[in-house]
C-alpha cells in the first residue's frame, strides 16, 4: 500500500487536507496523527474492523487496549464514558486539551476491539490543533495507540512513522515534531485514590495539586512479575527497546558520568546530558539536552533511543533524570528501554541509614527497597546471632555475668531470656555486652561496603539508639503505623491471637519516640504500594542527593 504523506503545518489553508484524511478514517483506514506527546497511529474508535487493522499493523498484542481521544468537549465525555466522577470533570476542564489519558468506565458503543475486552476505556483530548480539527471533522473518536511498531520506541516526528508503518497504514500527518516527546500520562479514576498507570507528559505533581492524594502503580518502577497483572495491560510488555540492550544508570548526573565513563568503550553508545557529551570520547552519543531542562529530555529520549539503531553499538549506557516533574517519565522510558535493567551509582560516598522502629510497622518492605536500590542491609539481630555462634570471648563474658547458659556454642536462649525478663539491671548488664560486640561488627561491615563501593547501608535495629548503632549512621529513619494496622500484621504473620499482639505491641515503645529520635519519619497508613512509593522516594534523596 502506498502510504499518502499530508504537510500540514497547521489547520489554517489546509482545509482540503484535513477533509481528506478525516475521509480515510471515516472509510476504516488508518492514518498517522500528529499529537504533541507522540504521533498516534490512527483508526475510528468505534469501527471494530478498522480498530483491528492498527493491532495488524503495529504486530500489537489484542489483549492491549487503546486510549480514544476526542475534542475538547465535556459532551464527548459523557458520550463515551459512564459513572464519570466529579474530579475527572475536573481534570479536563483543568487540563484539556493536554498529555493527559483518564481511565474511566466505558459506554457500550465503545467496541471490545477499542478496549481490548476491558468495561474500562483510556480518553484523552490531544492538545494539537490538526488533530482536533481532523477528529471534529471525522466526529468520532480515534483510537490511536504511538506509531511505533510494537516493542520499538514511540515515534516523535512523520518520518519516524514511515520508517515504521510506512506502507502498511493508508495516509500520515505531518504535523511536525512533538512538543513534549513523551505519551500521556495515564490516570485511572475508577478507582479511589486514583491511581497513576502510566506517568508521561503531564506532570505527576500537577494531578497531585487537583486529585490530592495518587497512587502510583508498582509497574511504573519495576518489572512486573510473570505472574503479575499490571491494571494498564501495555506495561508489561518489553517497550522502546533499540535493537541493542540498555542500562540505565541512577545517580547524581556527576556520578552517572563518571561511572559510565568508566563502563563505557569503543562499541558503547552513550545517553547523556549535554553537559557531560566530552566525557565520552571514545563511544557514540546522543544528548538528552541539558541536566536541568526536563522537557528537552523528555522530546529527545526517544530519537536519542531510536539513533542507536543506525549505528553498530553494542550496548547503550543512560544517564537517568531524577523523578521530580517530567523526569519521572523520562526515567520510566528508559528503564522500560532498559527492561528494568539498572545500575545505582553513588556519590562516591556509601551512605548508612540505620533503620528503626517497632513490629509490624513495614521495616521488611523498607529495607527491600534500599536493597532494590543498590544498598546493603545489615541485620543486627541476625549479626547477634552469628556472634553468639562465632565468638568465643562473647560467651566468655555472658557465662562470667549470667553463668552456665551455653551448652557448648548453643546458647539456651529460654534460660537467659527468663533471666533478664523483668530484671532491668540484668537487661541492661546483657545489652551493654552484646552491643559493643555489634557495634564492632557493624563497624567493619560498613568499612566491607565502603571499600566495595556500595551506594549504601542500611542497619536494621530494633534498639538502634539504646545501641549507640546510631553513632555510625549518616541518618536515621523511623518506620511507623497506626496501632490498629500493626496489631493485624503481626496476627497475620505469627499467627498469635489478637490480646497477644496488642500485648507485644504496648511492650514497644510509643511511634512518637522513635519519630522524635530519627531524623526522618516514614509513616504506613495507607496501601502496601504507597508505603513503598513514599519509601522509595525518601531513600533515593537519601543514597542519591
Ligand atoms: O500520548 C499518548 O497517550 C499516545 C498518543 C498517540 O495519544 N498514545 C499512546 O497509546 O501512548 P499506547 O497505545 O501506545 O499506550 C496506551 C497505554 C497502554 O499501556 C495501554 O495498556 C493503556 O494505555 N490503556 C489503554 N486503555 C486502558 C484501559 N482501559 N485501562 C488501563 N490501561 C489502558
Ligand atoms: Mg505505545
Amino acid at each position: 500500500m502506498q502510504t499518502k504523506l499530508f504537510s500540514i503545518p497547521s489547520p489554517e489553508g489546509h482545509e482540503a487536507e484535513i477533509a481528506q484524511a478525516a475521509r480515510l478514517l471515516r472509510e476504516g483506514q488508518l492514518v498517522g496523527l500528529p499529537t504533541e506527546t507522540v504521533y498516534g497511529l490512527g483508526a475510528d474508535a468505534l469501527n471494530a474492523t478498522a480498530v483491528a487493522a492498527i493491532y495488524r499493523a503495529k504486530g500489537r498484542p489484542s489483549d492491549n487496549p487503546l486510549i480514544i481521544h476526542v475534542v475538547n468537549d465535556i459532551a464527548w465525555l459523557d458520550r463515551y464514558c459512564r459513572d464519570i466522577p466529579p474530579l475527572a470533570y475536573e481534570l479536563a476542564e483543568t487540563f484539556w486539551p493536554g498529555p493527559l489519558t483518564m481511565i474511566l468506565k466505558r459506554n457500550p458503543i465503545v467496541p471490545d476491539r477499542t478496549t481490548g475486552g476491558l468495561d474500562t476505556v483510556g480518553i484523552r483530548c490531544p492538545d494539537h490543533p490538526v488533530t482536533q480539527a481532523i477528529i471534529r471533522a471525522v466526529d468520532r473518536p480515534i483510537a490511536a495507540p504511538s506509531a511505533n511498531t510494537s516493542g520499538r520506541p514511540s515515534c516523535t516526528t512523520a518520518a519516524q512513522v514511515l520508517e515504521d508503518v510506512g506502507g502498511k497504514i493508508a495516509g500520515v500527518v505531518d504535523g511536525g515534531p512533538c512538543q513534549v516527546g513523551v505519551e500521556s500520562t495515564i490516570l485511572d479514576l475508577t478507582v479511589t485514590p486514583p491511581r497513576l498507570l502510566r506517568p508521561g507528559g503531564m506532570p505527576l505533581e500537577a494531578l497531585e495539586e487537583v486529585c490530592g492524594e495518587i497512587q502510583i502503580d508498582p509497574a511504573v518502577q519495576r518489572q512486573m512479575g510473570a505472574t503479575e497483572r499490571p491494571r494498564a495491560p501495555g506495561m508489561k510488555y518489553r517497550h522502546y527497546a533499540p535493537k541493542a540492550p540498555v542500562t540505565v544508570y541512577e545517580g547524581t548526573p556527576e556520578a552517572t558520568a563518571a561511572a559510565i565513563a568508566r563502563a563505557a568503550g569503543p562499541g558503547t553508545g552513550v545517553i547523556c546530558f549535554e553537559e557531560y557529551r566530552d566525557r565520552f570520547p571514545r563511544s557514540v552519543t546522543a544528548s538528552l539536552g541539558p541536566v536541568g531542562d526536563k522537557r528537552e529530555q523528555a522530546r529527545r529520549v526517544f530519537s536519542a533511543l531510536r539513533s542507536f539503531d543506525r549505528t553498530n553499538v553494542k550496548e547503550i549506557l543512560a544517564q537517568c533524570p531524577d523523578r521530580r516533574g517530567l523526569g519521572l517519565a523520562v526515567g520510566n522510558r528508559l528503564k522500560k528501554a532498559a527492561g528494568f535493567h539498572t545500575v545505582p551509582v553513588g556519590s562516591g560516598q556509601t551512605r548508612v541509614i540505620g533503620i528503626t522502629g517497632p513490629t509490624g510497622a513495614g521495616k521488611t518492605t523498607a529495607l527491600r527497597e534500599l536493597e532494590r536500590m543498590g544498598a546493603r542491609v545489615l541485620n543486627c539481630d541476625e549479626i547477634y546471632h552469628r556472634l553468639l555462634a562465632e565468638n568465643a570471648t562473647l560467651r566468655r563474658e555472658i557465662t562470667a555475668r549470667f553463668g552456665p547458659v551455653f551448652d557448648g556454642e548453643t546458647l539456651d536462649r529460654k534460660k537467659l531470656g527468663g533471666m533478664v525478663w523483668q530484671d532491668p539491671k540484668a537487661l541492661r548488664d546483657l545489652n551493654g555486652i552484646c552491643h559493643k560486640y555489634i557495634l564492632s561488627r557493624l563497624g567493619e561491615e560498613i568499612a566491607d561496603a565502603r571499600d566495595e563501593g556500595l551506594v549504601g547501608v542500611a542497619i536494621d535495629a530494633a534498639a538502634l539508639f539504646e545501641s549507640g548503632g546510631e553513632l555510625l549512621c549518616d541518618t536515621t529513619v523511623a518506620i511507623v503505623a497506626p496501632e490498629e494496622e500493626r496489631v493485624r500484621r503481626i496476627m497475620k504473620r505469627e499467627g498469635i491471637t489478637r490480646e497477644y499482639a496488642l500485648a507485644r505491641v504496648h511492650a514497644q515503645r510509643p511511634d512518637e519516640w522513635f519519630s522524635d529520635h530519627c531524623a526522618h519519619t516514614l509513616v504506613n497508613d495507607s496501601t502496601q504500594e504507597a508505603f513503598r512509593t513514599k519509601a522509595q522516594e525518601l531513600f533515593w534523596e537519601l543514597l542519591f542527593e
